[in-house]
């Protein structure tokens, strides 16, 4: 009933359900939390003893788990009846970009959405509060509603008592970093236009949000909000990254534009970090719908000026991979390039859309071998990410255990990821290990260019070759 919510769902165990849900479980104490999914490894993994095993690594999410599950915190796979016994369901399954059909390659593909608006509808009972956590097209509030209504009204007709409120609840955490944003979000925003139901969810993040950083909007805002939020961040990395480029052939310093334009409070000095480009599996997709939407409502000027964001971002891994080949003399063949790095960034294991992928692609094209290390990715992973390789072609493309072994006899060094422990890499080791002349890629600028300087090692920073 609503005002006495109890039972939590949430409709996908992934990044985003996963760690949003354990922090829900850990500050609400009196309601009973459980996250479902079809994946029933994901739903071993997240209940497996033991806790490396989790299917999500982010720093302070296995004490969570371990202080709240089998207590308030559940996983499960059992969709139907947990839905029966909810009062409130988010729904935080993905939403990529459509591979095929109308809007192929831009617009958002609504069908893990829709399949469990539908499985909702079909066993919610009573009054149900139904969340959209996931990132999607402004409008599809206005869907879900109507898949509510419609197949309860076919399905279950003698069940009067259904009754559906469709709030829009965007998350905002960002990898690695998610359970201190979850815990200290910047904001919580709500959509919707029902007052008690509004209320609901209310209520339940001021249990640790100040109720000054929970807004309420219309629903359609809401759901804008979110999509331009991310365009706008993908939009900063990608003007440094332009002015990245710059710098290298003017000989300014990138960090120190950086610091200088970032240090008028106007502008700030966040997401102003240049790069190998942004990764992850919401800045693109999200970008690319905002794209579709501008073309659907005619704004086509609107649709170009994002898509510049996303070209630049191709753009610089392109010439990343580039300029690798280039300082080799030209030529790959029968040469070892360690990699520092396959995540999209520092502190997760996620790898979708990472930069990796596309410079690692494009070096192997060159016949580079290659080797690469990665503190939390699996060997398993980053071979996924290269499904049309032959395999024969994957021998050329391995996986490392440490900075060291990716230095052992090869002929560069391609730093990639932002993790803390590749800025205290011993480079005299390094310089013994490879074979000269040995090159080091620093395309997230974090060495300390003077202990490479105690090395024979040649090296290059991304926007900065003074
Ligand atoms: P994810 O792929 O990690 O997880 C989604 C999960 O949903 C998967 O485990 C999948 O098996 C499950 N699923 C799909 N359909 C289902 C169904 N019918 N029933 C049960 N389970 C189902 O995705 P994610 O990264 O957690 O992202 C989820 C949403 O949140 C996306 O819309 C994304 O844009 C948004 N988002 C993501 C992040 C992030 O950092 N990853 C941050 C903010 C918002
Ligand atoms: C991003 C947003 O920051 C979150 O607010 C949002 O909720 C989330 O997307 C989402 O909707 O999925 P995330 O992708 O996890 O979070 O990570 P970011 O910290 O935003 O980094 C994205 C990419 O930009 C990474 O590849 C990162 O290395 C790159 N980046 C970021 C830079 O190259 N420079 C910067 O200064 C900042």
């Amino acid at each position: 009933m609503l005002n006495e919510i109890k039972n939590i769902c949430c409709i996908g165990a992934g990044y985003v359900g996963g760690p949003s849900m354990a922090v829900i479980a850990d500050k609400c104490p009196y309601l009973k939390v459980t996250v479902v999914d079809l994946d029933q490894t994901k739903i071993n993994n997240w209940n497996d003893s033991n806790l490396e095993k989790l299917p999500v690594y982010e720093p302070g999410l296995k004490e969570i788990i371990k202080r709240r599950r089998g207590e308030n915190l559940f996983f499960s796979t059992d969709i139907n009846n947990v839905i029966s016994s909810s009062d409130m369901i988010f729904l935080s399954v993905n939403t990529p970009t459509k591979t095929t059909g109308l809007g192929a390659g831009e617009a958002s593909d609504l069908k893990y959405i829709e399949s469990s608006a539908r499985q909702v509808a079909k066993h919610a009972r009573g009054e149900t509060i139904v969340v959209e956590k996931s990132t999607i097209p402004v409008k599809t509030a206005e869907t879900i509603q109507n898949i509510l209504v419609t197949s309860k009204n076919k399905l279950d007709s003698n069940d009067n008592n259904k009754i559906f409120y469709v709030l829009s609840n965007p998350e905002f955490l960002a990898e690695g970093t998610a359970i201190s944003d979850l815990y200290n979000p910047s904001r919580v925003l709500i959509g919707g236009d029902n007052e008690k139901a509004i209320n609901c969810l209310h209520k339940i993040y001021s249990n640790w949000v100040p109720p000054e950083k929970i807004i309420t909007t219309n629903i359609w805002s809401s759901e804008l909000s979110k999509l331009t939020a991310n365009a706008f961040l993908a939009q900063r990395v990608s003007s440094i990254n332009s002015i990245s480029a710059l710098c290298e052939v003017t000989g300014a310093n990138i960090s120190e534009v950086s610091k200088a334009v970032g240090m008028d409070n106007r502008i700030g000095k966040e997401f102003l970090k240049p790069g190998p480009g942004f990764g992850g599996s919401c800045f693109k997709k999200d970008i690319l719908n905002l794209i579709y939407i501008s073309k659907f409502y005619g704004l086509s000027e609107v649709a170009s000026y994002w898509k510049s964001v996303l070209e630049l971002n191709s753009w610089q891994q392109e010439r990343i991979a580039k300029i690798i080949v280039t300082k080799l003399f030209g030529n790959l063949s029968n040469k070892k390039i360690g990699i520092l790095g396959f995540s999209f960034k520092a502190n997760t294991n996620d790898t979708r859309e990472s930069p990796a992928i596309s410079i690692c692609k494009d070096l192997l094209e060159e016949g580079a071998n290659i080797l690469i290390f990665d503190p939390k990715v699996s060997e398993e992973k980053i071979y996924n990410e290269f499904p049309n390789l032959a395999s024969n072609k994957k021998l050329n493309l391995n996986s490392s255990k440490s900075v060291y072994e990716s230095a052992n006899g090869s002929d560069a060094i391609v730093i990639l990821t932002d993790w803390e422990e590749f800025k205290d890499i011993d480079w005299s080791k390094v310089d013994n290990l490879m074979r000269s002349p040995s090159w080091i890629f620093d395309c997230r600028n974090i060495i300390n260019n003077r202990e490479i300087e105690k090395t024979n090692l040649n090296l290059w920073q991304l926007g900065n070759n003074s």
